[in-house]
């Protein structure tokens, strides 16, 4: 098979029969197959099943019930499962229009590349298709913000928060990747270097139902950018900074209602503390859930060590004011970034930790992955067939 062209789909039904015929035209003449990864809860995949079942070329489904890693995960089983070495990936809504996937192709065939990318920002590319005005500003804004946080990685892709590319497998290491939200691009390119080319495309409108994006998507890609250019300990480091700002909030909302403040510290710490661990299992550990053991378990330690860590911190922090060693505020802040430090070890080292039973297992394990991750360095990738 010389391309597998590969599309996450979530409730993505009234285009998948357009986007289908499409595809086909574009690609006649390449031995191509196309790939949907669903997650969907409609009638996406029966829809799918039904235009495979008339396709010109190999359609196949797979519908994720346990879908991991969003859209994200879904290129990655994708790219898993797929019968060529060169994963194409596009979105199911027509944005991606498939008629540039000669020009991708064309491309790769010329060699010395591992990535081509489908840019909006290259060349006569536009992006046009946005939703609105505030969206074409936040994707700059966006592109700009991450490409000078990955200066050398990006130097040669003007879009790395495009969702058109065509990759070359066997340079991908599934392994070192935290697929989560929907930049699995810039997941590939900050992890490695990768020799990049690109090709303009016009963003175009979507063909039928509504777009995914929301602003958990936004915050997920927040998360995302920072873990991945400071690790793990800076998505520790922005929900501890939601919690601060939100536990302040709390406290002057109950005082204002004439709570005494010692209570209103408490009920804020106890809040806090809960909101803390919610968004901790949703963005900054959620690769770690799977072996640690069960969700209450979890709570149980980060609840009982946050509580226990406020009741030392706080008499500290009071003694310190109290005895004129240091200002009130001065006292919060070093106490504070003590406790963040030892948060993490905390969680990281406990909390989180692989449970015995999963690193047993994972000891006996094969390497299954092993047939998709070839070693580091990359020899020349064979030309498409021409
Ligand atoms: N399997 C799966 N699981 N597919 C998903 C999921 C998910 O959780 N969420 C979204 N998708 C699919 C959609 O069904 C669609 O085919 C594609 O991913 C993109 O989703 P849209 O909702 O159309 O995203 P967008 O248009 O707002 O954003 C797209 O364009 C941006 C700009 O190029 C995405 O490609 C973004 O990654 C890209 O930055
Ligand atoms: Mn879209």
């Amino acid at each position: 098979m010389d391309l597998t062209i590969i599309i996450p789909t979530f409730n993505e039904a009234p285009n998948v029969a357009e986007l289908v015929r499409r595809i086909q035209l574009a690609v006649a003449g390449t031995d191509a197959e196309i790939v949907f990864v669903d997650d969907s809860n409609d009638d996406t995949p029966r829809v799918i099943e039904e235009v495979a079942a008339a396709a010109s070329m190999p359609v196949r489904l797979l519908h994720r019930d346990d879908p991991q890693g969003g859209l994200s995960g879904a290129v990655l089983e994708g790219m898993a499962i797929a019968q060529s070495d060169w994963c194409l990936v596009m979105d199911g809504d027509l944005q991606h229009p498939p008629e540039v996937i000669p020009s991708l192709v064309a491309r790769a065939r010329r060699g010395g590349v591992d990535v081509v990318v489908a840019s909006r920002y290259v060349g006569d590319g536009t992006a046009h298709g946005l939703a609105n005005g505030i969206r074409t500003l936040v994707s700059r804004a966006s592109t700009l913000v991450t490409k000078a946080m990955f200066p050398i990685r990006l130097q040669d892709c003007t879009d790395p928060m495009t969702g058109f590319f065509l990759v070359h497998r066997p340079s991908v290491v599934p392994d070192e990747l935290q697929p989560r939200g929907f930049k699995i691009l810039l997941e590939l390119l900050a992890r490695r270097p990768f020799r990049v080319a690109e090709v303009p495309f016009d963003f175009a409108q979507r063909f039928g139902g509504e777009s995914k994006a929301s602003l958990v998507q936004g915050f997920r890609f927040l998360m995302q950018l920072a873990m991945l250019r400071f690790g793990r300990m800076s998505g520790f480091a922005l929900v501890g900074g939601l919690g601060a700002v939100a536990n302040i909030a709390i406290v002057a909302l109950l005082s204002s209602f004439g709570m005494s403040y010692l209570v209103a510290s408490v009920i804020a710490a106890e809040v806090t503390i809960l909101g803390n661990f919610a968004l901790l299992e949703r963005f900054v550990f959620s690769d770690l859930r799977q072996e640690s053991g069960s969700m209450w378990k979890r709570l149980w330690k980060s609840f009982a060590f946050n509580n226990i860590e406020s009741a030392i911190r706080i008499p500290i922090a009071t003694a310190a004011v109290s005895a004129g060693i240091m200002h009130g505020t001065v006292a919060t802040t070093v106490t504070l970034a003590i406790a963040f430090v030892v948060r993490f070890t905390f969680h990281s080292l406990v909390v989180y930790a692989p449970q015995r039973k999963a690193r047993v297992s994972a000891i006996a394990k094969p390497d299954t992955a092993a047939t998709v991750t070839v070693p580091a360095t990359v020899a020349e990738p064979e030309r498409l067939a021409s």
